[in-house]
């Protein structure tokens, strides 16, 4: 595995760096309904399914597009036009789900915690057990908004205890952080290519209980995110339904294979973890303080407070951290001022230390005596 020389180096919560091997898988064409395509389909579709421990009890639905094409194909098939959500929200996804609900007009409800802080289980369970017509519960498993991490396995253990069923957008976390089906409960789980497994952007998945799925027929209000159609005509042919994008399915099979190879979700765990605390202590070392406290922080994406300095400008800051190869990324938190250093893709520790020294020479290159917050 290598990194591609003089690429900069995206510290994004995706797309994000891939490995050289990963992008030269797509310098060929695949037939679409040719063998060796479809065998790459189903082997990545079997894989997906062995990363969530949900091979026996649960199908994966491939889907174009980004990740959010995967939820909302996943909600609208799966929650009938009858039912009600909960939506868990802490940030711009679960905001977003409830968008997604509001263009297809299923009912939901809302409970609302702020950016940094995680679900109110003790509401979740008061409502489950006050609201007999919520049927779905909406939780995200890492809040890319702040980097925060949902207690998705205790959201679980309530959602089951209240016989609902759960539906969790993993798009940040899935492969990176432990979820396994065999022990949290979950009817579905959506996450893309472009993140913690490290393919290139352009298809989403949806890991869903089999049985869920067979009964969800006719529910959907959009063809083309349609996971029933999509699934049974994957079945039933084994090719995509529409055009699939198959330089980025080939890509993603190349970085599924190297996964395996890294440890699997232990080994792609230790990594990011390890990027994490690097980078986390080397700003520290600049003053900047990160917004969560360790113990919410997943090894995803660390949201920094603006620094309080007056000579500190965030966008000069960013175009001269990219002039020395590193891409930033912009805060996304409605309570704060911030920016996000991400931990994830073909990084080592090694390269979030060389991102860390970089910061410090704009900061010493701008005036900035300290990335210390207000
Ligand atoms: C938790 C979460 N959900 C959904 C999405 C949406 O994915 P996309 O931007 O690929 O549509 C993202 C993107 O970062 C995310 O982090």
């Amino acid at each position: 595995m290598s990194l591609t020389p003089n690429d900069p180096r995206l510290l994004t919560p995706g797309p994000l760096t891939t490995s050289h091997e990963t992008k030269a898988a797509m310098l060929h064409d695949w037939g679409s309904r040719d063998t060796a395509f479809l065998e790459a389909n189903a082997r990545v579709r079997q894989k997906l399914l062995e990363i969530a421990g949900a091979t026996s009890t649960h199908v994966c639905v491939p889907l174009q597009g980004s990740g959010t094409f995967a939820v909302e194909a996943a909600l609208g098939t799966l929650i009938p036009r009858s039912g009600k959500a909960l939506v868990l929200v802490n940030g711009a996804y679960g905001q977003r789900m409830t968008k997604m609900l509001g263009y297809m007009q299923r009912a939901f409800v809302v409970q609302e915690t702020p950016e940094d802080s995680p679900p109110d289980l003790e509401a979740l369970q008061q409502t489950l057990a006050n609201e007999p017509s919520i049927t779905h519960v909406l939780a995200v498993h890492c809040e890319t908004t702040s980097g925060i991490l949902n207690p998705v396995e205790q959201i679980a253990e309530f959602v089951a205890q209240h016989k609902r069923s759960l539906i969790i957008d993993a798009m940040s976390a899935f492969g990176a952080i432990p979820l396994d089906a065999q022990q949290v409960k979950f009817d579905a789980v959506m996450a893309s290519s472009n993140k913690c497994l490290e393919g290139v952007p352009g298809m989403g998945y949806a890991i869903i209980r089999r049985e869920k799925l067979e009964q969800s027929k006719g529910n959907a209000h959009s063809l083309s995110l349609d996971l029933y159609d999509q699934w049974q005509a994957m079945e039933a042919s084994s090719q995509w339904r529409f055009t699939p994008p198959t330089h980025v399915l080939i890509a993603f099979d190349k970085a599924i294979e190297q996964f395996e190879k890294e440890g699997g979700v232990a080994g792609r765990n230790a990594r990011y973890s390890e990027n994490c605390r690097t980078l986390v202590s080397g700003m520290a070392d600049l003053g900047f303080e990160p917004l969560l406290p360790p113990e919410r922080q997943a090894p995803i994406i660390v949201t920094f407070r603006m620094p309080a300095d007056p000579a500190f400008d965030f966008q000069t800051f960013y175009d001269r951290v990219k002039e020395r190869g590193y891409i930033l990324y912009p805060g996304k938190l409605t309570v704060a001022p911030s920016f996000r250093v991400g931990c994830i893709g073909h990084l080592q520790p090694i390269d979030m230390q060389a991102a860390v020294d970089a910061m410090k020479a704009v900061l010493v290159e701008m005036g900035v005596a300290s990335g210390k917050p207000a």
